[in-house]
């Protein structure tokens, strides 16, 4: 049967994966053959682009942006604005006081220009803003996120500002998780959703949001709501997007990978269809992203302890029946 990026191609929807750059290496094969769009796994954000203040490292992207070139890909630059895995020298400064507010405010603007320029005109989206809202109900944009805190909720229409001058083609994002539903709540979508709305009112340059995907099969997700909250986006004239899609689910251990409920067998195939399809029944809806390739190198056993069998190849690279049941969507 024909790859991913091959059934999805008539209908205009790109299929995508994130790698770093070891994936790249070990995996070249799979992700050029059956995905169309791919995402740097790190090598994008602040603390590996300036470890240095005053270093830029562009290596890990350049070398992304290559293999995309060199496999037909285009690329989703990954991420701009947020609050994790920054570089020590900016938080330590932020800590100590030797950066100011003032400070800081022209650093991220530096840090975009610069970063957008470097890439402009090689990235199709970028996720200029990344996860800056609550996990409450209601939801709100995080009072102490470590942007809004030092620079106020303004800063997140400006970093839209910064980006579309340093590129006026690429399509800019924002990213979040659980904004399509995907915890079974509907509290942080509703405060995306009014966020946009009103930015777009300000004349910010946001084309697009990107619905992160992290699903676990543990909680009640709903395909029916994530349609409904992408279209809602769509409606105010945004692009959608699905961003980062995994289902993980607790295994008996990292090393065998078998989900110790076995319904989570059947459970994940039929999410990732439910996702799949959200994003099929949007128009507007230009990417499907899979945060990674093979439960053998996924992010999450680090951080969901007790968690894998997230991706839809296995740990010995054969596709799982998740694998097959968006390639029969397609
Ligand atoms: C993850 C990477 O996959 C890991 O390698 C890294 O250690 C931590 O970040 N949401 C995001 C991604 O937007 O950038 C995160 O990526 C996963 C959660």
């Amino acid at each position: 049967a024909d790859s991913l990026r091959t059934l999805a191609a008539p209908i205009g929807l790109r299929m995508g994966t994130a790698a770093v750059p070891s994936e790249l290496a070990a995996y070249g094969q799979i992700i050029g053959d059956q995905f169309s769009v791919v995402t740097p796994g790190n090598e994008m954000k602040w603390q590996l682009v300036e470890p240095t203040q005053g270093t830029y490292d562009w290596s890990g992207g350049d070398n992304l942006v290559a293999f995309a070139r060199a496999h037909d890909q285009l690329v989703r630059g990954h991420t701009l604005a947020w609050h994790n895995q920054l570089p020590t020298w900016l938080t330590d400064g932020v800590t100590n006081g030797t950066i100011s507010n003032d400070q800081l405010r022209a650093l991220l603007r530096k840090h975009v220009t610069d970063e957008v320029t470097h890439f402009r005109g090689k990235i199709w989206q970028w996720d200029v803003a990344n996860e800056f809202f609550t996990d409450s109900t209601p939801s709100q944009m995080n009072p102490n996120d470590f942007w809004v805190s030092h620079l106020g909720t303004g800063i997140l229409e400006d970093v839209f500002r910064w980006a579309r001058a340093a590129d006026p083609h690429a399509i800019l994002c924002y990213n979040d998780y659980n904004i399509g539903g995907e915890d079974g709540s509907n509290a942080k979508a509703d405060a995306v959703y009014a966020w946009a709305k009103q930015a777009l009112a300000d004349r910010v340059p946001l084309d697009c949001i990107g619905d992160q995907g992290h699903l676990d099969t543990q909680y009640g997700f709903s395909g029916t709501l994530m349609q409904q909250d992408l279209q809602r986006y769509a409606d105010l004239g945004l692009k959608v997007a699905i961003t980062e899609a995994d289902v993980r689910t607790f295994v008996n251990n990292a090393t065998d990978n078998v989900p110790t409920d076995h319904l989570a067998v059947f459970a994940q195939p039929f999410e990732y269809d439910q996702m799949l399809k959200a994003c099929l029944f949007v128009r507007q809806c230009i990417s499907f992203t899979i945060w990674g390739l093979t439960d053998a190198s996924s992010w999450i056993p680090a951080v969901f302890t007790g968690e894998g069998y997230a991706l839809i190849y296995d740990i010995n690279l054969n596709p799982k029946p998740a694998y097959t049941v968006m390639q029969q969507d397609l």
